[in-house]
């Protein structure tokens, strides 16, 4: 068998794989997220391993026999998170997370001073959540940490260095740092001279099929692993999600529908779109992928069920049986669902949610049924600057906690206007992670041969042709919102 591990911002989520893509166990824990000041968030690389370490524990104790059979291991995770080790590998400072928003500033030096050059060094621009600016910021905020940094890793990496003790990473998390050339799959020199690193202090970029290492005699006792299992490079949640549900040639999109809303779609060839509002990323098949992502997705619909209206679990069912029965379009009721600001399109940490539009007729179906909608358009507007490079999509593959509504699949391919489909490995990255050590250890030819043998079609919505135009028609309108609101938010 193979086993996944992701490393998620709540939780860490192991799964063991077998070569026909049946799930044999899975097992999660948790950790604490900190938030010491407003808009920071923080994790314990301690409190990471502790978590991994027994969960592999947990995994393999029963049934006993699966033991002995761990051919390879994929490791997956939150991306962009910066761990800082010293020379005798002691973790300097709390991780900065992806969603830790301390480095604005930063961001807006980096743009000023590079412009053009940002995007030619490495695909993307300068967000608040990548990896770079918070070096920026430990050098101006932590002197005496910066002075001490001897290794630099990503989360999930961390994880590596614990199991096998190699300094390694691969090229689809690397590209997320703002320090990786995407195009030519290296280190940006440029950028490291901007940080004051070189690459000793930055680990061994691999594809993410390829074998980083195995599993120490030290690692093996505290985990219950066998020394030499295989660990293959992994790659960042996305990269490792898309591979989960098989989007690795041109033609499929997926659609990850989970707190924050992707949209990814693989590529033959590196390419940037004409604003770089896309994240180009190297993918984990060995070629490119471009994504746009939303900050809230089913977030959103979380926020209304759990802390409007005050249901529990059971509330949802109830919420999303009156939204069915309002029409598509919700009786001209939009919501905007920026209620973390706005990655794509807007890079706009301020843009704030709202409902427009409502009237004494509306009631709270029409209310959840917009909240589904919006995030449908949301979601709509990265799709439609992936098609503006031309990149064929026939399919959308859903994915992530959203995707168990009919309703809301019913939704997204009415305002996507593409077949959604939902397959066996709905559930996340630690599938897609664990398919890539399959292929790294030889069990099959490539990515492409695995995901066909191990990816199975479960649900398929078509779009229905009479709700086409109508939400053709609010997209257009939804579109108009922000910027007419945009002042609204500062
Ligand atoms: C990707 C991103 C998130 C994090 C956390 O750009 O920010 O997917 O990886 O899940």
């Amino acid at each position: 068998s193979f086993l996944g591990v992701d490393l998620g911002t709540s939780s860490v989520k192991l799964l063991l794989l077998n070569k026909a893509g049946s799930v044999l166990r899975t097992v999660s824990k948790e950790y604490p997220v900190y938030y010491p000041k407003v808009g920071w968030a923080e994790q314990s690389p301690m409190d990471w391993w502790n978590a991994v370490r027994e969960g592999i524990q947990e995994i393999l104790t029963e049934p006993q026999n699966i033991l002995s059979k761990v051919e390879g291991i994929g490791l997956s995770g939150q991306m962009h998170g910066l761990v800082l080790l010293d020379k005798d590998n002691h973790v300097l400072m709390p991780a900065l997370l992806w969603c830790d928003q301390r480095t604005q500033k930063e961001c807006e030096e980096l743009s000023e001073r590079l412009g053009d050059k940002l995007s030619e060094y490495t695909g993307n621009k300068a967000l608040t959540g990548f990896t770079a600016p918070k070096v920026l910021w430990v050098r101006k905020n932590r002197p005496e940490i910066y002075e001490q940094i001897e290794h630099v890793l990503l989360p999930k990496d961390y994880i590596r260095w614990k199991l096998t003790g190699e300094y390694a990473t691969d090229t689809s998390d690397a590209s997320g740092t703002l320090f990786f050339d995407v195009a030519h799959r290296c280190w940006s020199s440029e950028m490291l001279d901007i940080l004051g690193l070189s690459e000793e202090n930055l680990p061994t970029c691999y594809e993410s099929y390829e074998i980083t290492g195995s599993v120490t005699e030290q690692a093996a006792q505290e985990t219950g692993l066998h020394s030499g299992t295989i660990v293959v490079g992994g790659g960042g949640d996305q990269a490792s999600g898309a591979v989960g549900t098989g989007v690795v040639t041109a033609g499929t999109v997926s659609v990850a529908l989970g707190t924050s809303g992707v949209v990814f779609a693989c590529q033959e060839n590196y390419s940037v779109d004409s604003e770089n509002h896309l994240h180009s990323f190297c993918h984990a098949n060995g070629k490119w992928h471009v994504m746009g992502v939303m900050l809230s997705a089913a977030s959103c619909l979380k926020w209304w069920v759990e802390e409007v209206c005050q249901f529990d679990d059971a509330g949802y069912a109830v919420l999303l049986q009156e939204a069915a029965t309002v029409p598509a379009g919700s009786e001209g009721l939009l919501f905007l669902p920026y209620l973390m600001g706005e990655r794509t399109p807007y890079s706009n940490p301020n843009a704030r949610g709202t409902f427009i539009g409502l009237s004494m007729t509306h009631g709270r179906g029409h209310m959840t049924r917009a909240i589904l909608e919006g995030v449908g358009f949301g979601l709509r507007d990265s799709l439609e600057i992936i098609r503006e490079q031309h990149i064929p999509i026939y399919e959308v593959r859903l994915s992530g906690g959203g995707a168990k509504s009919v309703l809301w699949r019913q939704i997204l391919a009415d305002i996507l206007a593409l077949p959604i489909h939902v397959v066996n490995s709905a559930e996340g990255p630690a599938f897609g992670a664990a398919i890539l050590a399959a292929v790294g250890v030889g069990a099959f030819s490539d990515m492409e041969e695995a995901c066909s043998v191990m990816i199975k079609a479960m649900e398929q919505t078509e779009p229905i042709a009479a709700n086409l135009e109508k939400y053709n028609s609010l997209y257009g309108v939804y579109r108009q919102l922000y910027s007419a609101l945009q002042d609204s938010f500062e």
